[in-house]
């Protein structure tokens, strides 16, 4: 059967990991959350009180593993053989998961581990660096992106779900230094590939996002 990579990529806040959740699955094939990677080797740094922008990661990479595996069609991580996805759904290993993912050891490293699981098997791949980096080849790119105040409100909305009351304008601000250092890191830093296409969602509803997407799988 002929393999599909579709890559979604974009700014924290976009919507990337809802629209390709959906797209997987109405496609019957797998989501790989790969910002979930970058997390659980913050929530390594964390746990071992290693500061993630410091040259100190370097000499842990060969005692990190990071795995993931699927529980209901639901992406687990491992981190060193334990699930970890309930410690790392939380703004502080967010922003540990953007410092610790500008050094292009750990990127290389989790890039690997990418690869491998878009060559075995149909993915749709969500990230930062999936279409301009770590799959080039991509049958489909897009680009999902919204304003920064739209994307501070859905955030904000997201953790008051989960009983998080924070402040909005410190949301934004959250949202704004993660897009920054993603952006300017050295390598592989987010940016749309020249292929890919982009949708601004801002004004979008998810049902609205999903059509457009299939639709361009589709051609
Ligand atoms: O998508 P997310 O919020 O779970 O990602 C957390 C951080 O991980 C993000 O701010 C930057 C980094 N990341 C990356 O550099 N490359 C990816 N492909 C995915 C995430």
């Amino acid at each position: 059967m002929e393999i599909i990579n579709i890559a979604i990529d974009g700014p924290a806040g976009a919507g990337k990991s809802t629209i390709a959740k959906k797209i997987a699955k109405k496609l019957k094939i797998i989501y790989v959350d790969t910002g979930a990677m970058y997390r659980a080797f913050g929530l390594y740094c964390k746990r071992h009180n290693i500061k993630c922008s410091s040259d100190e990661v370097n000499s842990v990479l060969d005692k990190i593993d990071i795995s993931i595996d699927y529980v209901d069609g639901e992406q687990q991580v491992l981190l060193n053989n334990e699930n970890v996805n309930e410690f790392i759904r939380n703004e502080e290993i967010g922003n540990m998961a953007s410092e610790v993912s500008a050094n292009k050891n750990v990127r290389i490293k989790l890039v690997e581990l990418q690869r491998k699981l878009a060559k075995k098997q149909s993915v749709v791949m969500d990230g930062r660096d999936i279409g301009t980096y770590v799959l080039p080849e991509a049958t489909t790119k897009i680009y999902l992106t919204a304003s920064v105040d739209t994307r501070a409100k859905r955030r904000h909305m997201e953790l008051q779900k989960k009983g998080i009351i924070t402040d909005l304008q410190s949301t934004k601000d959250e949202i704004t230094n993660r897009d920054n250092r993603d952006m300017n890191r050295e390598f592989a830093p987010l940016k749309k590939a020249d292929d890919a296409i982009e949708i601004d969602t801002s004004h979008l509803s998810i049902d609205e996002v999903i059509n457009k997407v299939i639709s361009i799988i589709g051609k």
